[in-house]
């Protein structure tokens, strides 16, 4: 048997988490799912479902994997539950999925990140945008994205990912704040922040049946609940430390990047005067990019690349955790390198991100798979799993090295039998009445 890896660092397992949940969700899903969902009321509802049922989720799988030392479907075997291996099944499944399409997200922004150098997409981000976003193009930019990827998986836990994201997310707290900081200085601006932080509940109370599913989809899929990243990850952990503290600050961390993104967005949206809703997936590749325009041509080009190289590096360090679970499953079952099974894996994802990458309908469908079907299953797998099969052994293992949380751990397992589950039923029902067929 070969040793199997773990963090060198406690920080260093905090900062690959948050690196894992801060990505193109907050930056590029986040914002458009506000304006698509009557804006400051969804993020109201965003933070509620971050907290009730986010952070109780995110501890029930940092359980199950720091109990078992296994990557997602042997946890479960490790844990002596054979029968629920389907749970971790999921997330390797989905793992696969959604790094396929999020890589051809991530191959436009490399685009982007070049065409701010080269000014490329400043005389019209729209056309730029139409002719970057489907085709052969898309397809070499979504292999050099998955490449990158594959590049930093392949040097192990410690010296590809911990390394990595140690660099990238204090990077991408400092940029975003500075983005925010200049979006505050563009004249027009203050409706956007009315916008985003003032929020108008009748609209809520008329919508919520929509509303309610996309802000808790956004919360879990934001977190990166659902696809045993965080069971993964929680594997590696080789002490007892107090789980609630990082579990707490990984979700407030990611939170306040998702707030920063708003506040960089709904600014620059409206200092152009555009109505919000319309934008959808397009607007961080049409409209924030057209706000850069009417900027002098050398500093479009610089906040253009900062932007982009920001949502780059967000995008990239979401994107191992993805190819992570996936690739340590085989690792840990089959004893074997790591190097050629990244590179295999990463192959594979390549390919099946093909479609998306050639015609932006399949990405469309691929995200509502992920988000609306894999991502709710899995979520109420894990919960059902630490509340109802785990149980006693699930709060033994949250108090361990965290004399502080043995008080707490009893409520946080009666939230998980009750509150949790019921509400990720409920949108998992919901979210599966808004799947439709294959663009074929
Ligand atoms: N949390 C990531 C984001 O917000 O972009 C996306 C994600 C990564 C979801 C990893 C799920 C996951 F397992």
């Amino acid at each position: 048997m070969m040793q199997r890896e773990t963090w060198a660092t406690r920080i260093g397992f905090i900062l690959a988490a948050v690196g894992s949940a801060v990505g193109l969700g907050n930056i590029w899903r986040f914002p458009f799912q506000t304006a698509e969902n009557g804006g400051a009321a969804f993020l109201v509802v965003y933070i509620i479902a971050v907290l009730l049922i986010g952070i109780p989720a995110i501890l029930a799988e940092f359980v199950i994997g720091r109990r078992s030392k296994q990557s997602a479907i042997g946890a479960f075997d490790a844990l002596g539950r054979p029968r629920w291996r389907w749970v971790g099944a999921v997330g390797v499944l989905a793992g696969f999925w959604t790094l396929s399409y999020y890589s051809v997200v991530g191959g436009w922004v490399v685009r982007y990140a070049i065409g701010s150098v080269t000014g490329a997409y400043l005389g019209d981000p729209g056309t730029y945008f139409g002719a970057i976003s489907a085709g052969p193009e898309a397809v070499a930019f979504h292999a050099v994205f998955m490449l990158v990827t594959i590049g930093i998986v392949a040097f192990g836990v410690e010296s590809g990912i911990e390394m990595a994201t140690k660099l990238m997310v204090p990077s991408i707290i400092l940029l975003m704040l500075g983005l925010a900081v200049y979006a505050f200085t563009l004249s027009g601006s203050a409706a956007g922040y009315e916008y985003f932080l003032s929020p108008d509940f009748d609209a809520l109370v008329a919508n919520f049946e929509s509303v309610i599913p996309a802000a808790v989809g956004q919360a879990l899929f934001s977190l990166s609940l659902g696809y045993a990243v965080m069971i993964t990850y929680a594997s590696y952990i080789d002490r007892d430390e107090n789980l609630g503290v990082d579990g707490l600050s990984i979700a407030i961390t990611n939170t306040f990047v998702a707030v920063l993104a708003g506040l960089v967005v709904f600014p620059l949206l409206a200092a152009q005067g555009v109505d919000y809703g319309s934008e959808g997936p397009g607007a961080i590749f049409v409209t924030v990019p057209t706000a850069f325009a009417d900027l002098p041509n050398l500093a479009a080009r610089a906040i253009g690349f900062v932007f982009f190289f920001v949502v780059f590096i967000a995008a990239l360090s979401s994107a191992i955790s993805l190819l992570e679970v996936v690739t340590s499953h085989l690792v840990d079952s089959y004893d074997v390198d790591r190097k050629p099974i990244a590179v295999g894996l990463g192959v594979i994802i390549f390919v099946l991100g093909i479609p998306s990458a050639w015609d932006t309908a399949w990405l469309t469908w691929f995200d509502l798979v992920s988000v609306n079907l894999l991502l709710p299953v899995g979520v109420f797998g894990v919960v059902v799993f630490a509340g109802w099969i785990l149980s006693a052994d699930a709060t033994d293992e949250l108090g361990r090295g965290a004399p502080s949380l043995r008080g707490v751990a009893p409520v946080w397992l009666w939230s998980l039998r009750t509150i949790v589950l019921l509400a990720v039923l409920g949108t998992l029902v919901l979210s599966l009445g808004s799947l439709t067929a294959p663009p074929l």
